[in-house]
């Protein structure tokens, strides 16, 4: 069995067998041994007493340094400590691999983030990270349940693509030819895919042929974006879920949005409960408070115009100022959810020169019907919108916007067969953990960060 279920399921006095990888060992001066044993099921470690009659005692338990796999079988007993609720009798002791004690990169001090961005490879074994993967996967099926009993269907949406949803120029070029290198362009016709192609901004164009057509649908994959931005906010290379739904307006997914981020919440602070405990422990003494809070509140939702408003007249002096039309910064989002509102907010109705084509325009001729999800401590951790679906409205917004339809004709056919209100938004999975966790750096939440400089492994 796992050490999970020997510490909190499996009854005192069965005779068990594990496996894991030894935390730290100390050895008694009446001849017998401490191992701490951890193999990632769960944040606690399983404390085995070795006494020395366990055959070869003398020669395995030099080997049993930290960092060492080791298999071990005995029995469990009741800890007469008050830490645990059971301990192990080793009956016999295997070491499975060692690990030299004097160049093992993980000792049992406290490493920096930055030094265990340097081993990848070994993160996973620490607290911390042990902590993260298992916050990563109760979200993932939090994602899919939580769909999935809504009747959602989960559609795959291509990573290699030719449309550049966002409009923003950040992608990546997937090709099989060779650099220029006579300052002539590369003939994109003469590619595998007789076009220009790169991994996809968002799953969202292509979501949107699914929902129009079998309902309600969601995608949950890799995007992609070659944002030179150095933030601890930004990956090249993220997940990101995005639900698309028909007969649906932005209401309608305000609510689902707000709805989704609290089953999340719950769902991490019901199964995930010790490790939620560390985070809110030894790295942001507010991450419980915090979900608290936003299981407790409605999110409060405003418009840009007022948020723009209570920017001009909060006295603060802004790095970036603020006008009507110029997009809200992290600063601006800072205060308007960490100390204005002191809660997460939904801000909608966006400057339509700021947002992409595809979102639906307001009869004000100058608003489309966006939103963003604020959260305090993240930012940005949900964009969204009601698409615009009427054909001659979005005929128009390609010309404002210098895109060629012929390009999007897919995309207009949809508006020209059947076409139906309807509504979406993208839930970057990165930035829900830095919420849930209050890790402050989006490297230290995924397993393997992809930023610039940085692909190795
Ligand atoms: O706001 P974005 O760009 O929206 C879209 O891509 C829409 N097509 C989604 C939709 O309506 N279906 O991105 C959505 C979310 C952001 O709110 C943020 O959480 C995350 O994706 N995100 C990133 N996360 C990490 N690194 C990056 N470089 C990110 N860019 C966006
Ligand atoms: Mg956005």
């Amino acid at each position: 069995p796992r050490v999970a279920s020997l510490l909190y399921e499996v009854a005192p006095g069965t005779q068990v067998d594990v496996s894991g990888w030894v935390r730290s060992r100390r050895d008694s001066k009446g001849g017998f041994s401490f191992i701490e044993l951890n193999d990632g099921s769960c944040m606690s470690n399983l404390q085995i007493i070795v006494d020395a009659d366990v055959p070869n005692y003398e020669d395995s338990i030099k080997d049993v340094t930290t960092g060492a796999s080791v298999r071990v079988t005995g029995e469990l007993k009741e800890s007469p400590g008050a830490k645990q609720r059971v301990e192990m009798q080793a009956k016999t002791l295997e070491v499975l691999g060692t690990a030299d004690a004097e160049s093992y990169p993980l000792q049992k001090k406290r490493h920096s983030f930055e030094f265990l961005r340097e081993i990848a490879h070994l993160r996973p074994r620490t607290n911390t990270f042990g902590a993260i993967a298992r916050v990563r996967n109760c979200v993932c099926r939090a994602i899919h349940d939580f769909f999935q009993e809504r009747g959602f269907l989960n559609v795959q949406t291509p990573i290699i693509t030719t449309s550049d949803c966002e409009g923003a120029g950040e992608m990546f070029t997937v090709t099989t030819l060779p650099p220029s290198t006579d300052g002539k362009p590369v003939d994109y016709t003469q590619d595998f895919f007789g076009k220009h192609a790169s991994l996809t901004v968002s799953g969202q164009l292509e979501g949107e042929i699914y929902a129009t057509a079998v309902g309600p649908i969601y995608t949950f994959g890799p995007t992609f974006r070659a944002e030179n931005s150095h933030t601890t906010r930004h990956l090249a290379e993220f997940w990101m879920v995005e639900p698309e739904v028909p007969f649906c307006d932005l209401d309608g997914n305000m609510q689902l949005a707000e709805d989704f981020i609290k089953t999340i919440v719950r769902r991490c602070l019901d199964e995930c409960a010790e490790d939620m405990q560390f985070f809110n422990d030894r790295i942001d003494k507010t991450v419980l408070e915090t979900m608290n809070n936003i299981l407790e509140h409605e999110f409060k939702r405003i418009s840009y115009t007022e948020a723009v408003e209570l920017i001009l007249n909060s006295g603060k002096e802004w790095e970036y100022p603020v006008s009507w039309g110029s997009n809200l910064q992290a600063e601006h989002e800072k205060w308007l959810t960490e100390e204005h509102f002191k809660q997460p907010i939904i801000v909608f109705d966006y400057p339509r020169s700021i947002k992409p084509f595809y979102m639906y325009c307001n009869e004000d001729g100058k608003t489309v019907r966006a939103m963003d999800v604020l959260v305090p401590g993240v930012g940005e951790i949900i964009g969204g919108s009601q698409r615009e679906h009427r054909l001659d409205v979005l005929e128009a917004r390609f010309q404002e916007c210098g895109l060629d339809p012929e390009e999007y004709w897919w995309y207009l056919d949809l508006r020209r067969y059947g076409s139906v209100p309807h509504a979406g938004f993208g839930l970057g999975l990165e930035r829900m953990i830095l919420l849930l966790t209050g890790m402050q750096n989006i490297r230290d939440v995924i397993p393997f960060p992809r930023t610039p400089n940085n692909a190795e492994f």
